[in-house]
């Protein structure tokens, strides 16, 4: 399409496999990164796997002179905006931090476009803005609440969004409200670096089948669910990265933006992942029961009807993909510790 984005945040798990399905799709790609959870290693394999129309630019979403710099350097069609921090028992600890990546990194982002005439924007969203009692599975229009700093910040953000393109209608934005990313590129050359002990199921589950874990403990096993696990909606990252760039052409066709959930639409247990994890790579999953996790609700799943009839996206890969390419990633990619 010959058109050029700003990636903020490209770096990270969900950035990176989204700027090589741009770059795939023919935008030039520009990563705008602190580096804060990633490494700017990640350019070689993106750039070997997408193509090299790409370029990293170390900059923070917090401080106007980066942004400033960033769009007088370039002349960008979008943005993308990834960046932020996302781990949401750290955001009760530090609320603060919360609120400055992601709430004021965002108002930033939003006067640098402004200023720069650039009002197209795709939103990192997650299914922790819906309230915690709204039926699945989830549609856009379910009840919208937050338990914890993180998921304010999110809701936060969505509400800000929404004003700035109320008050003025050149802004398109489109919202993403990812589900559970998981997986990691088939190529087994990038996946996601969890940094400390994963709080995530994926990130846990390989971590201790690889033994950098004394085993996975299984948080809860009296849920009112087929086998008494917890129910998710687990979406490849390879299908969240080409939602991304859907939702580009959504809005570089259509005079407007949009809120779509990203899943696959189907809930799976813990139990159900564990399960498929150990026949799809042929190991054992060493793990526990335990005790509910604090704030988990039994089940949560996407109405994944909007974004198809929109944008003509849904997801295409399915558990044993996502079982197997991370278990790749863990065992002979950079993911290996
Ligand atoms: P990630 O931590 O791997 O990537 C975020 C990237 O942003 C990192 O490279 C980090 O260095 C960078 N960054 C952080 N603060 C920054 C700042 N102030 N300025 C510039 N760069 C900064 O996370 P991810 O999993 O790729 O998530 C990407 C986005 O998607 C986040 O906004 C997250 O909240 C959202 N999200 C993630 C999930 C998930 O499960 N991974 C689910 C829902 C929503
Ligand atoms: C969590 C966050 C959510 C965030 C999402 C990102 C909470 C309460 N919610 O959601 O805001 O958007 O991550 O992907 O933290 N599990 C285990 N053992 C483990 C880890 C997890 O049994 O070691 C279970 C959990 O209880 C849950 C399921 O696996 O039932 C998925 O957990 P997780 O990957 O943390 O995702 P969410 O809880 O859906």
């Amino acid at each position: 399409m010959g058109m050029k984005v700003l990636v903020t945040g490209g770096c990270g798990y969900i950035g990176s496999h989204t700027s090589v399905a741009l770059l795939q799709a023919g935008f030039a790609v520009v990563l705008f990164d602190n580096l804060s959870n990633s490494t700017s290693a990640v350019l070689g394999p993106i750039a070997r796997l997408g193509g090299p129309k790409v370029t990293l630019v170390q900059g923070d979403v917090r401080q106007p002179d980066d942004l400033a710099q960033v769009f007088a350097d370039h002349r960008f069609d979008a943005v993308i905006h990834f960046a932020g921090l996302k781990a949401v028992s750290e955001s009760v600890q530090v609320p603060l931090n919360y609120y400055e990546h992601n709430v004021s990194g965002t108002l930033q982002l939003l006067r640098a476009m402004d200023v720069a005439g650039v009002r197209r924007l795709v939103f990192s969203s997650s299914a922790t803005v819906y309230a915690e009692d709204a039926a699945c599975p989830l549609n856009e229009s379910a009840a919208l609440d937050a338990t914890n700093p993180y998921g304010r910040s999110k809701l936060m953000c969505e509400q800000l969004l929404c004003d700035v393109q109320a008050a003025d209608p050149r802004w398109q934005v489109a919202v993403l409200r990812y589900f559970n990313p998981v997986g990691a590129h088939p190529s087994g050359e990038m996946g996601e670096l969890p940094i400390g002990v994963p709080q995530n199921l994926m990130p846990m589950i390989t971590q201790a089948t690889k033994g950098l874990r004394p085993h996975l403990s299984i948080f809860g096993d009296d849920y009112p669910t087929p086998d008494g696990t917890a129910v998710r909606d687990y979406i490849h990252v390879q299908d969240l990265a080409a939602g991304h760039v859907a939702a580009l052409a959504y809005m570089a066709h259509q005079d407007k933006g949009l809120t779509v959930n990203l899943g696959t639409g189907r809930g799976v247990s813990v139990k159900e992942m564990i399960d498929t994890f150990e026949r799809v790579n042929a190991v054992q999953v060493p793990y526990r029961w335990a005790a509910r996790r604090a704030g988990d609700v039994a089940v949560r799943f996407a109405d994944v009807g909007l974004a198809q009839q929109l944008m003509g996206w849904r997801a295409q890969l399915s558990l044993d993909e996502m079982c197997r390419d991370a278990w790749r990633w863990q065992t002979t990619g950079a993911g290996a510790p």
